[in-house]
């Protein structure tokens, strides 16, 4: 383990109250209060100036999400201009699914038919809180960032709340260091078997937080009930109601944000949601997903 790395594993060790108290001191300090504070306004995502690109990654590093917002750009190829715009945080390693596009990117729009009717993301129907991926085996396929461009927002709704996962972590260590334990068993939360044709995965149990190999903080989560099967040990019982409590809100650094056309959430996999929707047929809401094995390059 290199020396950053040891740092960073030192703040989220619970025998090391000094390292993690000053960390959690800047956390709190810096983090945004207003959604108005993510965003940064760019030119061009396709051609990120330095000047925007540092803009978007000292939010990065503080809240591990920001938001840009471009000047229209029609007749542009928007998963062209999204795909550089990944590339230039080192966001290569795409988490494909069967439900992607060749490119390995997902365009979210309702379908009212079909084989995609059948899951929430292409209905109007409110998500719950959730990290993305949180179904994928660790730690190869870890989802590390995601990447959210808007094309075209709903006639009404489908804000996201937002929530930097590492201020879920500090608010559980505040209330009672055990959770943290508990969530980072390795069988805090187990995701049931999936029989699905083209779907198809075994029950893959994990940590709810766990640390990458550069000691970075992550998080794989649902609070959809019927998507997980927790542990039914007292202490992991306890820490997965504190969760969904602290969810629930309020608290001041829970954000919520719309996305208007053209401006796209890019980050570390955020917790977040996606309320309801209502679409209009006539100008359908449509947004591009991007999934990534990556952390954004220096966050
Ligand atoms: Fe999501």
């Amino acid at each position: 383990m290199n020396a950053s790395a040891a740092y960073l594993s030192s703040l989220f060790d619970l025998s090391d109250q000094q390292a993690y108290l000053a960390w959690r001191e800047r956390k709190l300090t810096e983090a945004p209060r207003r959604a108005a504070d993510l965003v940064v306004e760019i030119e061009d995502i396709g051609r990120l100036s330095e000047a925007e690109h540092g803009a978007i990654l000292q939010r990065v590093r503080r809240c591990n999400m920001a938001v840009y917002q471009e000047a229209p750009k029609p007749g542009r190829d928007d998963k062209a201009a999204v795909q550089a715009f990944a590339r230039a945080f080192g966001l290569e390693r795409l988490d494909a699914n069967v439900l992607a596009d060749e490119d390995g990117i997902t365009p979210l729009a309702v379908h009212r038919e079909g084989s995609r009717a059948r899951y929430i993301p292409y209905t109007e129907r409110p998500i719950a809180w959730h990290t993305d991926g949180y179904y994928n085996t660790l730690p190869e396929r870890a989802v590390r960032s995601v990447l959210l461009h808007c094309v075209n927002p709903a006639a009404a709704g489908g804000a996201n709340r937002l929530m930097d996962y590492e201020i879920l972590y500090i608010r559980l260590r505040d209330e009672d260091p055990a959770h943290i334990a508990a969530l980072m068993r390795p069988d805090a939360m187990t995701i049931p078997p999936n029989a699905e044709e083209g779907l198809e995965r075994q029950a893959t149990p994990g940590p709810v937080f766990f640390l990458d190999r550069g000691g970075n903080l992550c998080m794989r989560y649902t609070a959809r009930a019927r998507n997980v099967v927790w542990s039914d040990d007292p202490a992991v019982v306890a820490a997965a109601a504190a969760i969904r409590r602290l969810l629930d809100g309020p608290d001041e650094l829970i954000l919520q944000h719309r996305l208007a056309a053209g401006q796209g959430l890019i980050g570390n996999n955020v917790l977040h949601t996606r309320e309801p929707f209502s679409d209009d047929p006539a100008s359908p809401r449509l947004l591009y997903r991007a999934r990534f094995y990556d952390r954004v390059a220096g966050s």
